[in-house]
């Protein structure tokens, strides 16, 4: 066999990326192309043009190569990631002159740290068995990890999201190296997001220069996993409608930890990828007084009897009772009796939406999944 032929490069990180490929390739005894396309699964072309051609190859490629070689993906993987964030690596350089200064190479750790959590939940309350449950699958005594994976599940509008986002704030010091989160649309009346857009977002979030992210998806799966390895990074996926969604966007490495929220029980991802199943209940009485005390204040002290007829009317759904909350604060001076008298007089689903944002009315999150929810609930909307 023999050496193949080198890529016309300037100095700079992607040349010695370069250099370093043909040097791998030489100490594995210079295998044929036809021996390595057959060895990665690719083309003799897309072999050649990973050694010989200007453009920076896939890190996806590049790692099944590297592998064929016995060299080292993390080493090749830093190299790579110093290549790929010198923009517009190749044709940018075509006419630079060899004495252009070399490229600084970040490291690995210079890459960014994602901060992507919106905003915790104002007023948020109780839930705390709910937090010490998730403390004990994702912030386990070290050595004693079983999952990183938690989903928290449960019915339209009991609170999965707020708590997902309040646990993150509270912990986010346990994640010095960032929060990754995504909104994963799954029960909303438009597409839920593919897999692969999340993970382009990732990317981007991690530092990952547009250009060097892969179209195929199992590519931005495996980049995922090289940027995240070893990282204390928490991933947060809200509103996932499926397995298939989440599994394309788990870290490879129990150095991560991953939050889900989901209507559905999800069960292939704790039979299959060890995720803790918590369910979240509706609030109890006593919690959702308390709430209703902080959205509406001294009334509730007024009149507690009618205060948990209110709460009861909710069901203690948090949704329900953040919606009835609003009403009666628009009312200031109504009492909280003729609020309840209110609600029973009219149909539920009447009185109980909140003002133009669909997204917390009751009236728009029953008719995206009014199947399921519990049936106590959908009665009392009925
Ligand atoms: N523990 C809580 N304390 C205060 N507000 C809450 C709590 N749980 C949920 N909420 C509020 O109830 C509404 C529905 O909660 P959300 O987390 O969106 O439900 P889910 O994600 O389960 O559909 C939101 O307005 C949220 O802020
Ligand atoms: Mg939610």
């Amino acid at each position: 066999m023999g050496a193949l032929s080198r890529a016309e490069l300037p100095v700079g990180p992607h040349r010695q990326l370069n250099a370093a490929l043909h040097e791998l390739h030489h100490r594995a005894g210079w295998p044929s192309l036809r021996d390595l396309a057959r060895e990665v699964g690719a083309s003799r072309t897309t072999v050649a043009a990973a050694f010989s051609d200007p453009r920076l190859p896939r890190w996806g490629l590049l790692e099944l190569l590297v592998e064929a070689l016995n060299g080292d993906p993390d080493r090749f993987h830093r190299l790579w990631l110093a290549a790929s964030s010198v923009p517009d690596a190749a044709p940018a350089y075509a006419d630079a002159t060899p004495s252009s200064p070399v490229q600084p190479v970040p490291a690995v750790s210079a890459l960014s740290v994602p901060r992507q959590l919106p905003p915790d939940v104002p007023a948020f309350t109780g839930r705390a068995e709910s937090i010490t449950d998730v403390d004990r699958v994702l912030l386990p005594p070290a050595g004693g990890r079983s999952s990183r994976i938690a989903l928290l599940s449960g019915t339209a509008g009991v609170g999965k999201t707020a708590l997902a986002l309040h646990w993150a704030h509270r912990s986010a010091p346990a994640f010095p190296d960032g929060q990754l989160y995504a909104d994963l649309r799954g029960y909303d009346p438009d597409q839920p997001v593919p897999p692969a857009e999340v993970l382009a977002e990732f990317l981007r979030a991690l530092g990952v220069e547009g250009t060097a992210i892969a179209h195929g998806g199992p590519e931005r799966t495996a980049h995922l996993r090289s940027v995240l390895a070893g990282r204390r990074t928490l991933v947060l996926l809200d509103n996932a409608y499926s397995e298939d969604q989440i599994r394309p966007l788990l870290p490879g490495t129990d150095s991560c930890a991953v939050l889900v929220t989901s209507r559905d029980s999800l069960a292939g991802l704790v039979v299959r990828d060890g995720a803790a199943r918590i369910d979240l209940p509706l609030l109890d009485p006593e919690e959702g007084l308390r709430l209703l005390h902080t959205l509406v204040g001294s009334r509730v002290d007024d009149e507690p009897a009618a205060a948990r007829a209110l709460g009861e009317r909710c069901a203690w759904l948090p949704l329900a009772l953040r919606v009835a909350a609003e009403f009666a604060a628009n009312r200031p001076r109504s009492t909280l009796s003729a609020l309840v008298e209110e609600f029973d007089a009219e149909p539920a689903l009447d009185v109980l939406t909140a003002g133009d944002d669909e997204h917390t009315a009751v009236r728009s999150v029953l008719s995206w999944s009014y199947r399921h929810l519990r049936a106590d609930v959908a009665e009392l909307f009925r």
